[in-house]
């Protein structure tokens, strides 16, 4: 099979994580007999620096015509970075969300799995996390606060500052839709986040995926409100299966789910639209703090990758390779620095690359 694949290193680690997934798929690609054919796609700061913009009509022409995105991160040090001083829209980020809706990709699908090997890295409490946790993470993308109308003005003297969170009824639909799909080849539970005790926004959510629901007589669905889950997560993982989220709250309930797996290193993610067309990209950031160290944790970049060979081409068996390999180089006690413990071997970003695709036969 052809496999044409946008690539965006992007910035801070990145450009190290994206090289070491290219480097598994080009070894699934050996092994599998497939031809990788990489289109390199700038976005984020790289963008910016030589583009003045963080995304350019050019580049959504070019990921418009890849069968799949991959993605490293984008975006640098607030304080310290040039790319701040720019107007908001023009910053890093906005290359992120503009390409998130260009594409149209309004599920986002975030994994957090408890790995029994890495247990030592949780922070939980072990009889918490005893026979470990499993989560899928549906958040919405395209819709809700993060594109809602914004501005900011000085009224009667006063600065005052507008986001606004709307959702239609078709935004919700879809999106339910996708998780109850997801959770019928799952565990068959849905637990929907929403803040239905204070927002409209939240009870039309509350409203359609009840709708939704009735589609799925064999899945489970139960309310839940965000404040309570952010608890829930952390007080019994093991409870959920599906979660399905406005735009918001999945931004700040994956970070902390991915927290509870021992590191946000781990966890990969992918943006999904109507058609087999996704954009895959590790849940973490770009980590300026340690960009060009060799030390970051490359794992989320090539479980991301193996999304992307399950999701856009349907490559169950080679998306299965890849995570066995990831399963048995931290089984033989393989570590980056943000997953060690006592008695492991710490390698960086490069090797552990390598450790991973020597492992896909
Ligand atoms: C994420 C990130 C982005 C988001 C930022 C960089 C705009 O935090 O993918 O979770 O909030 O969606
Ligand atoms: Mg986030």
């Amino acid at each position: 099979m052809n496999l044409k694949i946008g690539v965006i290193k992007g910035d801070g680690i990145g450009p190290e994580i994206v090289t070491e997934a290219m480097k598994v798929l080009d070894k699934v690609g050996e092994v599998y007999g497939h031809t990788l054919d990489y289109d390199q796609l700038l976005m984020g700061g790289a963008s910016i620096d030589v583009h003045g913009v963080p995304l350019t009509d050019d580049t959504i022409r070019r990921a418009k015509e890849c069968d799949a995105v991959l993605m490293g991160s984008i975006g640098g040090d607030a304080k310290t970075s040039p790319w701040y001083q720019l107007e908001p829209d023009k910053r890093p980020e906005a290359g992120l969300l503009k390409i998130r809706k260009a594409l149209n990709l309004f599920a986002n699908l975030r994994p957090a799995v408890l790995y029994e090997e890495l247990k030592g890295a949780c922070p939980l409490k072990e009889e918490i996390t005893e026979g470990g946790f499993d989560m899928m993470i549906m958040r919405e993308l395209t819709g809700g606060l993060y594109f809602g109308e914004r501005r900011t003005v000085e009224e009667n003297g006063v600065m005052t500052a507008y986001d606004s969170l709307t959702y239609n009824e078709n935004e919700i639909r879809r999106i339910a839709k996708r998780a109850f799909d997801i959770a019928m080849k799952r565990r068959r539970k849905v637990t929907s986040v929403d803040k239905a005790n204070v927002l409209d926004s939240s009870r039309l959510w509350r409203k359609v995926v009840e709708e939704v629901a009735g589609e799925y007589p064999e899945v489970t669905l139960e309310h839940m409100l965000v404040d309570n889950c952010a608890m829930q997560l952390v007080k019994d993982p093991k409870q959920f299966d599906v979660i399905l989220t406005e735009n918001m709250f999945g931004d700040i309930l994956s970070d902390e789910a991915s927290m509870v797996t021992g590191s946000i290193g781990m966890l990969a993610s992918a943006s999904l639209n109507e058609t087999k067309f996704g954009l895959y990209e590790p849940s973490g950031g770009s980590a300026p703090d340690i960009a060009g160290k060799g030390i970051a944790n490359p794992i989320a970049t090539i479980l991301s990758a193996a999304m992307m060979l399950r999701f856009s081409f349907d490559l169950d068996a080679e998306a299965d390779a890849i995570e066995k390999a990831v399963a048995d180089v931290l089984r033989e006690g393989w570590r980056t620095i943000d997953i060690m413990s006592d008695g492991k071997s710490q390698v960086g970003t490069e090797k552990m690359g390598d450790l991973i695709a020597a492992h896909i036969a």
